[in-house]
């Protein structure tokens, strides 16, 4: 449908001639989404209600119920829910691809800072968000949970802009007042100044798309002074988290040297008021997590971003998720622009796989690689549940009745070599490997046709 949202009229009762008007539409097409990390579900051919931006379910025939509403037949294409990236940084758009000799923190100082440090520029920063939200609209992610810069001008502005993109997003200013370069560190009061100033600067705006994120950048970068302030601000205002845990091992080794009366990396976190069962919260990486770290991830209810092209980008390693997903941690999927060069979550599934192969095969057999199954669903429900967590009540990541209707309609047969007689599966499997954005023939967030 042009417009996406369309109004339909119908007798819903006939006896009392009671006239209700629904909103929405539906899509015929070829359906797959995942009930559990073994279980996709897929329909060959059906129809894909969309009710008041809700997901209805996926029927056979149109339900009688739903007949006065406008039908889109895709002609067969493969309809599948949207992708939530569940960790990038924005302005680390413009270097990715580069500077992947270095490991993690001489990385940061080389080439993160001096690049981040470019966004208290706000022309350079509205080309670069600019670039970055366009991308992001027209690719497969219809969810993110995004680190902006340490500047609050132009994370409002990047707030602003994906807000108009109808996109939904959790923004981030980053907060930081240690080991980082005079140029670009903050003090403990302006970072805790600036963080709030912004909360409130947001509220004024009123936004439904985006929405703030408490982030302190990582425990070297912040004192436990700054990090304990976050946690109060983050319980005043009932916002949420995110950070960085056990990336590489220098990061985690350099933790334990700076925070020695803490039990350990993510005790940081957990003694600063960051992390709490009613703290809706996202940890990128979390490779080096021993099972002490894992058990706290775990009854905090913390999610785990796993960015298998950063860790290894960037030579951290490779987290072990089939024990995170065996373990029934919360394991959500995510690009981690720019440790990852590539800001596509279908590469992000791909290379989960590799990596859990290499780590299987190099590493620990005892602990088997990624199934196409596992990474769909990290991607679409793993990564969607943080928003159900952190906006109430809202069902992200399948097609299930009572779902956001967040969707990509994707035209895997016009990639050259299909073989006939492939199953629904086996399609999205091969769109995985093989497919791009330049595939993608409509995107739906909340029931919204972006395109
Ligand atoms: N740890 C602290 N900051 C960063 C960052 O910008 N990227 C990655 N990958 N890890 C971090
Ligand atoms: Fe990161």
């Amino acid at each position: 449908p042009e417009q996406g949202r369309y109004q339909a009229e119908m007798r819903y009762d006939m006896n009392k001639q009671k006239k209700i008007t629904i909103d929405g539409f539906i899509l015929r097409g070829s359906v797959i989404y995942s009930e559990t990390p073994e279980k996709l579900v897929t329909f060959e051919d059906a129809y894909l209600v969309c009710e008041n931006s809700l997901s209805r379910g996926v029927f056979p025939e149109v339900p009688e119920e739903y007949k006065a509403l406008p039908l889109y037949d895709t002609g067969g294409k493969l309809i599948i829910p949207g992708f939530t990236d569940l960790h990038l940084h924005a302005p680390q758009y413009r270097f990715r691809g580069n500077g992947y000799d270095l490991e993690l923190l001489e990385w940061l100082q080389t080439y993160t800072f001096p690049e981040e440090s470019k966004y208290r520029d706000m022309e350079y920063a509205e080309e670069s968000y600019a670039l970055f939200t366009d991308d992001l609209r027209s690719g497969f992610t219809t969810r993110a949970c995004i680190f902006a810069s340490a500047y609050p001008e132009s994370t409002l502005l990047l707030m602003e802009m994906l807000e108009n993109s109808g996109l939904k997003t959790f923004v981030g200013k980053v907060n930081m007042d240690r080991n980082v370069p005079d140029y670009y560190v903050e003090s403990t009061e302006e970072s805790i100044a600036r963080t709030l100033r912004l909360l409130e600067e947001i509220k004024q705006k009123g936004f439904n798309n985006t929405k703030p994120i408490i982030t302190p950048r990582f425990t070297p970068s912040c004192t436990m002074t700054l990090m304990k302030e976050l946690g109060k601000i983050a319980e005043e205002y009932d916002i949420p988290v995110q950070s960085h845990l056990s990336e590489s091992l220098a990061e985690q080794k350099w933790v334990n040297e700076l925070e020695p009366d803490c039990s350990g990396y993510g005790d940081t976190y957990k003694k600063a008021g960051l992390m709490g069962k009613d703290r809706p919260c996202i940890m990128a990486h979390c490779v080096w997590s021993d099972e002490k770290e894992q058990e706290l991830l775990k009854n905090n209810r913390v999610f785990i971003a796993h960015c298998p092209e950063s860790n290894m980008n960037i030579s951290s390693g490779t987290a072990p998720v089939k024990k995170y997903l065996r373990d029934d941690q919360l394991v959500g999927l995510a690009t981690d622009i720019a440790g990852g060069s590539s800001a596509s979550m279908l590469n992000s599934m791909k290379n989960a796989i590799q990596a859990s192969k290499l780590r299987f095969r190099l590493f620990d057999e005892k602990l088997p690689p990624l199934t196409f199954s596992e990474v769909f669903f990290l991607a679409t429900r793993g990564s969607g549940a943080f928003f159900k967590r952190a906006c109430e009540n809202e069902n992200v990541g399948s097609f299930e009745n009572g779902f956001s209707f967040d969707a990509l309609v994707l035209d895997d047969r016009s990639i050259p070599g299909l073989r006939p007689g492939l199953t629904v599966t086996e399609r999205a499997e091969r769109f995985m490997y093989l497919g791009n954005e330049s595939y993608i023939r409509g995107k739906y967030v909340s029931g919204k046709k972006l395109f």
